[in-house]
């Protein structure tokens, strides 16, 4: 008896140490710990931080990084001058969110979207214009809005140019926007009825290289917006790690640096301006082509999908911030165009002039489509 009792005691205080070592980092870290409004809600930490769940000093001190929670347990952000949106994700790592309206009617949020006195940017801008028509669009390849149509009318969105030419004859505009859209080359369809999630990124603070390297980041001070990070592996990358990046970027430099040999002999022959090495450009990468092969019409090539870069100049395929075609980086508020059946990226004015002359991809050598899907409008 007495012995068993011993035993028990030893079992629980050897229980208690055990729970005491486990919880002891747990209660030293716990000042910034982890939250989230529901389970399965975007897990909230710095520089974002939860209203009445985390302390005002384990979040960022500027407007849009205080979160909160609503009634139904979503996690909701609000932007100056543009209201709430809800949480949709956040990736720490490359420093973006994606927000989405709480009533499910993003477009109408849209128009009145101004991110300009908030703390975040959009990664890609594309340009949508909405029209209120009162026809019959069933026989059309359209995408109604469904919240902002009623019975007699319907709402589309679209960024086509031509199928803006051929709606602004039958319906009435309503507006343009400009939308900070979460994947800029959608596969081609006439119009959008906008409900995709809108990314956003923030510059400040600058977290994302502690995040990646497993470190935490956080204020330095109560008083200061300077961030540090923390508990990042000390002695840098594992040497894994290292491997992977030395095959991974020695190869493409490798790849690279044969690329730029061909490129400065190609410009030794022929040099001049953007115009030039575009024909440069067509004449040194075109396939010996046995028939007189004609480029595409402007109203196809309008067809594509357009976007402008965001400061950010993320691309949708990374690593990949030059045009092909003219050689030079991609630069904020640039125009890109995208083909879609192989969605490589171009400068829009490299890509249109090419093909007027060419009616493949330059890069795959995918033909687009010559029945632009536009066509049904
Ligand atoms: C919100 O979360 C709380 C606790 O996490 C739960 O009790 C409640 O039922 C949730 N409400 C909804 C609407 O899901
Ligand atoms: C956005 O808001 C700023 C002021 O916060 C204003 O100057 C600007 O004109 C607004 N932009 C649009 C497109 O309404
Ligand atoms: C669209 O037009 C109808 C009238 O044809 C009007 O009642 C409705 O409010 C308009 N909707 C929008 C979103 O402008
Ligand atoms: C920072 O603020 C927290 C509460 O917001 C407080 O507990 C802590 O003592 C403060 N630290 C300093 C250095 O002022």
């Amino acid at each position: 008896m007495d012995i068993q009792k011993g035993q028990n005691s030893t079992t629980s205080s050897i229980l208690f140490l055990v729970l005491f070592l486990f919880l002891l980092p747990l209660t030293t870290a716990q000042t910034c710990s982890t939250a989230a409004c529901h389970r399965g809600d975007p897990l909230i930490r710095f520089p974002f931080r939860l209203q009445n769940l985390q302390p005002n000093s384990c979040g960022y001190p500027h407007p849009g990084f205080t979160l909160s929670c609503d009634t139904t347990n979503q996690t909701l952000i609000t932007l100056p001058n543009s209201g709430q949106f809800t949480v949709q994700g956040i990736d720490y790592g490359t420093q973006e969110i994606w927000i989405n309206d709480p009533k499910n009617c993003l477009p109408g949020r849209l128009l009145s979207l101004n991110l300009s006195s908030s703390s975040f940017t959009a990664v890609y801008f594309q340009g949508f214009t909405l029209f209120n028509c009162s026809m019959d669009y069933r026989k059309y390849k359209l995408n109604p809005i469904a919240c902002l149509s009623g019975d007699s009318y319907t709402v589309f969105a679209t960024s086509s140019d031509k199928v803006v030419r051929r709606l602004a004859s039958s319906c009435v505009e309503i507006g343009t926007v400009v939308v900070p859209v979460e994947w800029p080359f959608y596969e081609e369809v006439s119009s959008s009825d906008l409900s995709g999630d809108l990314l956003l990124t923030w510059a400040e603070p600058r977290c994302g290289r502690c995040e990646v390297r497993g470190g935490r980041c956080g204020l330095k001070s109560n008083s200061s917006v300077d961030v540090a990070c923390t508990n990042a592996p000390k002695h840098g990358l594992p040497r894994s790690a290292r491997y992977a990046i030395t095959v991974g970027a020695g190869v493409p430099a490798l790849l690279f640096a044969i690329g730029l040999l061909c490129f400065i002999i190609g410009r030794v022959k022929s040099y001049g301006r953007r115009r030039n090495t575009i024909s440069d450009f067509m004449t040194s990468t075109a396939v010996p082509q046995p028939t007189v092969v004609t480029g595409l019409d402007g109203p196809t090539i309008d067809s594509f999908p357009k976007v402008v870069l965001g400061e950010s100049r993320r691309l949708p395929k990374p690593n990949d911030n030059t045009c092909p075609i003219c050689l030079s980086e991609y630069r904020p508020k640039e125009t890109l165009r995208s083909i879609p059946e192989c969605r490589h990226c171009f400068h829009a004015d490299c890509i249109d002039e090419w093909l007027r002359l060419n009616p493949t991809c330059p890069v795959c050598r995918n033909s687009p489509d010559r029945s632009p899907r536009a066509q049904a409008v």
